[in-house]
């Protein structure tokens, strides 16, 4: 996992960062905040948060809203990793299965995930791979 790579202080502040994000979800709908921060190759951190809609099926979760804005800040290789917290404090937010397919378009297999509880205390980390074994991706279309 390059998780080890990543210093103890950018990984607060990227644990942080996605804490922070949260607050700016528009979840009316289900009341389920969620928010996501991914640091790039350069350490730059980009967040995004949960928005809900009236028709319910377009919601967008946090995770992609947070990859859109790394992928349209140019960033399409090397992500280092990625945080993501939910509203719960008895267990860690674990990524939707859109989302997981999301990430592993971008990433290599090892790319750490690192799962938040709503206060930050909890904390898993997995790679895409673990999350996602057997991946469809895209060297299957090559
Ligand atoms: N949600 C996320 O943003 N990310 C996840 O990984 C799981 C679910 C959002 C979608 C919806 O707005 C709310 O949480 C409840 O499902």
């Amino acid at each position: 996992m390059k998780i080890g790579d990543v210093e103890d202080r950018l990984l607060e502040e990227l644990k942080e960062a996605a804490l922070k994000a949260r607050e700016l979800s528009y979840s009316p709908y289900s009341h389920f905040r969620v928010g996501c921060s991914i640091l790039t190759n350069n350490d730059v951190i980009f967040t995004g948060a949960n928005v809900e809609n009236a028709s319910y099926s377009n919601c967008i979760c946090a995770e992609r809203v947070a990859m859109v804005q790394v992928l349209m800040s140019g960033y399409r290789t090397g992500w280092k990793c990625m945080v993501i917290c939910g509203d719960s404090e008895d267990k860690c937010v674990s990524p939707c299965g859109v989302c997981r397919q999301f990430i592993n378009e971008f990433v290599t297999k090892d790319f750490p995930i690192i799962m938040l509880n709503s206060t930050g205390a909890c904390c898993v980390t997995k790679t895409i791979g673990e999350l996602l074994p057997m991946a469809f991706g895209p060297s299957h279309l090559a």
